[in-house]
Parts: C-alpha cells; structure tokens; sequence
C-alpha cells in the first residue's frame, strides 16, 4: 500500500487542483508499489494517469474571429510550487497582490501594476510564473500566438494586435504574449529583425495606450533584442535566472522527496552545472518514470542517468 503521506499529499492536491503534483504523487505511488513487487498494479497505476493525461484537453479555443490567434488554458500552478529567489517571489505576490487591493488604490489614486515583462532563459518559470498569477487571481489566463499574428502584411498584423487588445479591454484575464519577441524567427529570412522591431513597436503602442483591467504579460527570453528604453513602458520588469544551488536542491526535494539524501545532493549538485529548472524537474520525471517501468527504486545512479541525458540534449 501507499504510505501514509503520499495518500494525503494525493487527496490534497486533488483539493488544491495541482494536476502536476496529483501526477507525480500518483507515480511515486506506483514506484512504490512496484518495488514491494505488485507490479500489475503499479502498471495498472501509471496507464490510469497516461489516459487521463489524454482525455484532459488543456486548451480551450476562443469564439470568435481570433480563434487560432488566442488560446485560453487551464492553470494550476501554485506560487508555492514555483522555485525561485524571495526577491522574485515577492514581486510576483506584488502583482497579485495589487491587483487584489485595485479598487483601494485607485481610490488613492493609483494604479495597480498590471504591465509585466518577464525575462531569462529558456525552462526558469516565466510562462509557469503567469500561469500561477492567473491560478492565484481565479483569471483565465489567453495565450497570444504572436507567429500567427503576423502577417507578410504590417497593416493586418496591426488588425489583428488591435482585435486582441480589444479582447483585453472586454473580458478581464490574464493575457500572455509568451516568446513574444520570436516572431520572424521561423521566416529564416534576412529582414527578420527588422520585422521583429515593426512588430514589437506596434505591439509597444497597442500597450501604452492600454486601459483596461486586464493583466497584460510579455515573456522573452532573449533580452538582447530589446530596447532598454521599452522597459519604461512595463509597470514591471521581472528578470529569472538559471537555478541556484539552494534552487536545485529544491527542486530536486520537491520531485524525489525521501529519494535523495544530503549525501547524494552532493554528488549531484556538480552535475546539474547550467541547467535549467524546466530540465532538472524534466530529469527527475524521467528517473521516476523508469523506476516505474522497472519496478525498481529509484536509486542515485538512476538519477545520475537521466540528469546525463538532459545534458547531452543539450550539447548537440
Ligand atoms: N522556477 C521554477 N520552479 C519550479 N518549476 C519550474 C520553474 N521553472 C520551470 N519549471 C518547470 O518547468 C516547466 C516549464 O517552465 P516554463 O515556465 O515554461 O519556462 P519558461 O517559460 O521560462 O521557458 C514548468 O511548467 C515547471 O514544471
Ligand atoms: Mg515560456
């Protein structure tokens, strides 16, 4: 049987709606299983939560004509869940925070902070970050398909980047513009920047002018494409780093619990040298995910294995 603590952390993350940590809960538990040798359940185990995987559809399109352009999907991240330093965690709960008391400052006259760029490198939480602002403010939360938004055409692209912030005026939510400065990139042509920058500037006018409730967020993870003068037009500028050693102990605990002592943190430490949070939380699914086939435990070498794999992905 299930431990005691895992049946609790399954039915609080039910309560919670953490679909992630449900998951992972549910394969530690099948982990588990296997290792006492009732491998027919621990199987039986990880097929219900791969269909469930596939019967749950995550995005939801919009009526109307941006249907393709916006897609509204489903958030249930935590700020708890997000490993990051206190500084940026407090400025996340600022956003959500005065968002919140809105009414009380704007009787002050003053407005809460609702224009948010988020900055770093690939897989450190920026879109998990909106997601969580969206989960912790009960907004649905509209992700903006800037490739599809533009167009050969720069007055359609204004079209449309004028029929979205239309959208964000009417129905208050939280509305990523995610990668936002990767337009063009996929065109592999030599005007791409140039484009990039018509786009970008068009999009900066859209948002400067807007007044709505909504909370509008740009993720980029390239900061040397824009201006530093753009920053100027976000209330807030959120800047996320590769993992510290303190985070990637975290975020190892939060995925394999009991599994890792201090003594394996220090092996493992050195070998997470320049991932990402996204590939070390990637890493440990995977360890678990092989424990489970294998009916076996999940032991440091199997984790060294798959922390491996991550790397070597990324030095091709
Ligand atoms: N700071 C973090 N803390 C906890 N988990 C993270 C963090 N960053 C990334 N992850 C994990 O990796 C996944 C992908 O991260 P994501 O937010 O899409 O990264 P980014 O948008 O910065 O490229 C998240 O859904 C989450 O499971
Ligand atoms: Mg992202």
């Amino acid at each position: 049987m299930a431990t005691a603590n895992q049946l609790k952390t399954l039915i609080k993350s039910h309560f919670e709606e953490n679909n992630e940590k449900f998951n992972t809960v549910a394969l530690q538990i099948a982990a588990h299983e296997a290792k006492l040798g009732h491998s027919n359940l621990a199987n039986d185990i990880k097929q219900i939560i791969d269909n469930g995987k596939k019967t749950s559809p995550k995005l939801k399109p919009l009526n109307s004509e941006l249907q393709g352009l916006v897609l509204e999907v489903e958030s249930d991240k935590k700020l708890s869940d997000l490993i990051v330093p206190s500084e940026i965690k407090d400025r996340i709960n600022r956003v959500i925070r005065e968002f919140t008391h809105r009414n009380k400052l704007l009787s002050h006259n003053l407005e809460n902070r609702r224009k948010i760029l988020f900055s770093g490198p690939p897989g450190t939480g920026k879109t998990m970050s909106a997601s969580i602002i969206a989960n912790e403010l009960h907004l649905p939360i509209y992700v903006i398909l800037m490739d599809k938004v533009v167009t050969k055409y720069m007055g359609e692209t204004s079209a449309k980047l004028r029929q979205i912030f239309d959208l964000i005026v009417d129905r208050p939510a939280v509305y990523l513009f995610d990668e936002f400065d990767a337009i063009g990139s996929q065109r592999g042509k030599d005007n791409d920047v140039g484009e990039m920058r018509r786009v970008l500037n068009s999009f900066l006018q859209f948002l400067e002018r807007d007044n709505s409730e909504s909370l509008i967020i740009a993720a980029t993870n390239n900061l040397g494409m824009l201006d530093q003068a753009l920053f100027r037009r976000f209330d807030d500028v959120i800047h996320y780093n590769l993992p510290s050693d303190e985070e990637k102990i975290q975020l190892l605990k939060s995925r394999l619990s009991k599994n890792v002592t201090s003594k394996d943190m220090k092996i493992l430490l050195p070998m997470l040298e320049n991932l990402s949070h996204a590939e070390i939380n990637q890493a440990c699914l995977d360890a678990i995910k092989e424990s489970v086939l294998n009916n076996s435990d999940i032991s440091l070498s199997l984790i060294e294995k798959t922390i491996k794999e991550r790397t070597m992905a990324y030095k091709i």
